[in-house]
C-alpha cells in the first residue's frame, strides 16, 4: 500500500513538474527568439538602409560600377544571404550573385505581396511589411528587407530614368539575412532549459520520495505493524511516539485506542470471573445458610444450659466461629446477589458524609485523623445512594485496616473532573498506611482475595468493583509500599452503559 502512495506521489510531482517546467521552457524560449528576432529584424533594416544611402549617390551620378562595388562589399558580411536591386520591371539589376543579376521576380510571391497585392504597385510600404521571414530550398529560416528606392527630384536630372516625376518608386533592395545564428542559439538556449529542468525534476521527485518516506512511510509502516499486532491480539504493543504532526497524533491515538481496549478485555474478564464466581457464591451460600443457622441456634442454647467450665469454653468457640462463618456467608450474599442499582437523584457530599458517620465510632476508637475536601459545587448525580454509601464504606474500612505506626491519617475527598471528554464525580480514599505490594495491586479486586487471614473475606473491594460498574464508573488504586494508598472512584454525570467500566491498579 506504501509503496502505492509513494508511485502515486511520485508520478503526480513528475506530471505537474513536467507540464510547470514544460510551459515556463516553451515561454522562456519563444520569449528570447521574439527578443532575438526583433534586434535581427532592427540590424536587417539598418543594414538596408545603409545600403540604400550608400548606394544613393553613385545611383545618382548613374555610376553603375561604383554601385555594385558597393553591393559586393556589403554582400561580403557574414548571415548576409543576398542583396537583390530589382527595376520597376522585377528585374534583378545589381546583386554580389552574379547569377542573379537579370532574374525576374515573380511579383505575386509573399515578398512582393507588400506592394503589389492590390495588383498595382503601392507609393508607400509601411514599416511592419518591410520585413518577411521565410523558409529557403535546405528549410533553414531566412528574413527578407524590402526597402523601395523612391524617384526623388535629383533622380530627374540624373539622365539615367526615363521616369516621368509622377511614378514614385524607381525599384527595391531586398536583403536577405540569415536566422540559422538566431535559431541556433534559441535551440542551444531552450536544450539547456530542457536539461536543467528534468534534471530540477529528477532532484524534486527523489527529495520528495525521500521526505514522504521519512514522514509518512516509515509511521505507516509502524501503525501497519501495530495494528497487526494488535488484530493478534498482543493489545499491549504500543507505538513509538516521536511528532507531534497528525501522524503523530494518530500513533497516540492509536496507542490511547490499544490502552483502551485493553482495559476493556480486562473489564470482560473480570465481569466474567465475578458473575461466575458470584453464581457459586450465591449457590453455596444458599445451601449453607440453613445448616448454619441450625448449628448456630442449637450451640447457642446448649452454651446457655452448660455449666461446666470446659463445655462451656467449647461451646464459646463453635458459637464465635460459626458466627464468622455467618458473616462470611452474608458477605458472599452481598456479593453474589447482583441487585441492580435503584438509581435517584444523589448528592454525593451527603453519601460521604453518612458514610464517614457510619464509620466514625471505629475511625477514633483507632486513633485515625481524617480530613475531608467535599466540592461544594458537585451536581448531583444519578445512583443507587446505599450501594455507593456501602463502596465509601469498604474504602474507608480498608484505609483504616492499613495501619502500622501510630501516624493515621485518612484524606476523603469529591471532585469534578472531565476524563476523555465525559464530566465525571469523583470519590477519592487516601491513607498513609502499609501501601500495598506491586505483586497484589493486580489481584485486589479479586473476590476472596485477602491479606487479613481471619479478619477480611476479600470480597469488600470486589462488592465495590462490581457496584461502580452497574453504575457505569471506574475504581482505580495507586499504591507506595510504606507510604499508602489511593483508590479513586468516578461516575459519569451523565449515565453511561454499565460495565464498560471498571478497576485498574498502578504502583
Ligand atoms: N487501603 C489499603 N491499604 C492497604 N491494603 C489494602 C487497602 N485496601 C485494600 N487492601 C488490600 O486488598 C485486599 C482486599 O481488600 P478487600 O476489601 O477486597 O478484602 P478485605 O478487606 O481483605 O476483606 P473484607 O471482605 O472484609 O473487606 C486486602 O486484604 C488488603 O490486602
Ligand atoms: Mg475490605
Amino acid at each position: 500500500m506504501r509503496r502505492r502512495i509513494v508511485l502515486r506521489v511520485l508520478v503526480a510531482v513528475g506530471v505537474i513538474s513536467l507540464a510547470v517546467f514544460g510551459t515556463l521552457v516553451w515561454v522562456d524560449s519563444r520569449a528570447r527568439e521574439r527578443q532575438l528576432g526583433r534586434l535581427i529584424e532592427r540590424q536587417a533594416l539598418m543594414l538596408s538602409d545603409t545600403i540604400r544611402n550608400a548606394t544613393r549617390q553613385s545611383m545618382l551620378l548613374n555610376q553603375r560600377d561604383m554601385v555594385h562595388e558597393i553591393i559586393e562589399q556589403i554582400g561580403r558580411q557574414e548571415g548576409l544571404e543576398k542583396i537583390r536591386v530589382y527595376n520597376k520591371d522585377g528585374v534583378v539589376i545589381y546583386s554580389p550573385d552574379p547569377a542573379l543579376v537579370g532574374t525576374r521576380a515573380d511579383q505575386r510571391s509573399e515578398a512582393c505581396d507588400g506592394c503589389h497585392a492590390a495588383g498595382k504597385p503601392a507609393v508607400e510600404l509601411a514599416a511592419g511589411h518591410r520585413t518577411r521571414v521565410f523558409e529557403d530550398a535546405t528549410g533553414g529560416r531566412r528574413l527578407g528587407v524590402i526597402t523601395p528606392i523612391a524617384n526623388e527630384a535629383d533622380c530627374e536630372g540624373a539622365g539615367c530614368h526615363l521616369a516621368p516625376a509622377a511614378q514614385r518608386i524607381l525599384g527595391v533592395l531586398d536583403v536577405t539575412v540569415s536566422l540559422d545564428d538566431v535559431d541556433r542559439t534559441v535551440a542551444a538556449g531552450r536544450r539547456i532549459s530542457v536539461g536543467l529542468s528534468l534534471g530540477g525534476i529528477a532532484a524534486i521527485s527523489l527529495l520528495l520520495v525521500g521526505l514522504f518516506h521519512r514522514w509518512v512511510g516509515k509511521p505507516v509502516e509502524s501503525l501497519l505493524a501495530a495494528t497487526g499486532k494488535i488484530a493478534a491480539g498482543d493489545l499491549d504493543h504500543r507505538v513509538e511516539v516521536h511528532r507531534r504532526d497528525e501522524l503523530g497524533q494518530l500513533a497516540e491515538s492509536f496507542n490511547q485506542m490499544s490502552a483502551r481496549l485493553s482495559e476493556a478485555r480486562h473489564q470482560v474478564y473480570q465481569s466474567n470471573k465475578l458473575a461466575s464466581v458470584g453464581r457459586l457464591a450465591a449457590g453455596i451460600a444458599h445451601e449453607i445458610n440453613n445448616p448454619l443457622t441450625g448449628v448456630l441456634t442449637y450451640s447457642s442454647f446448649l452454651l446457655k444450659r452448660a455449666t461446666d467450665e470446659e463445655t462451656r469454653q467449647d461451646l464459646e468457640t463453635i458459637v464465635h466461629q460459626t458466627k464468622r462463618c455467618r458473616d462470611i456467608v452474608r458477605g458472599l450474599l452481598d456479593f453474589a446477589r447482583q441487585v441492580p442499582p435503584k438509581k435517584t437523584r444523589v448528592d454525593l457530599n451527603a453519601v460521604v458524609e453518612r458514610a464517614l458517620d457510619l464509620v466514625a465510632n471505629q475511625l477514633s476508637v483507632q486513633n485515625i485523623q481524617v480530613t475531608r475536601s467535599l466540592r461544594p459545587d458537585l451536581p448531583s448525580l444519578s445512583a443507587d445512594a446505599t450501594q455507593l454509601q456501602q463502596v465509601a464504606i469498604n474504602l474507608l474500612v480498608n484505609a483504616a485496616d492499613a495501619f502500622e505506626s501510630d501516624d493515621r491519617q485518612i484524606f476523603i475527598a469529591t471532585d469534578l473532573k472531565r476524563v476523555n471528554g465525559d464530566e465525571v464525580a469523583e470519590i477519592k480514599v487516601a491513607d498513609n498506611g502499609v501501601g500495598i505490594p506491586p505483586a497484589n495491586l493486580g489481584k485486589i479486586f479479586e473476590p476472596f482475595f485477602t491479606t487479613k487471614e481471619n479478619r477480611g473475606t476479600g470480597l469488600g473491594l470486589a462488592v465495590c468493583w462490581g457496584i461502580v460498574s452497574e453504575h457505569g464508573g471506574t475504581i482505580e488504586v495507586e499504591s507506595q509500599v510504606g507510604r499508602g494508598t489511593t483508590f479513586t472512584v468516578r461516575l459519569p454525570l451523565v449515565p453511561r452503559p454499565a460495565a464498560v467500566a471498571g478497576g485498574e491498579a498502578s504502583a
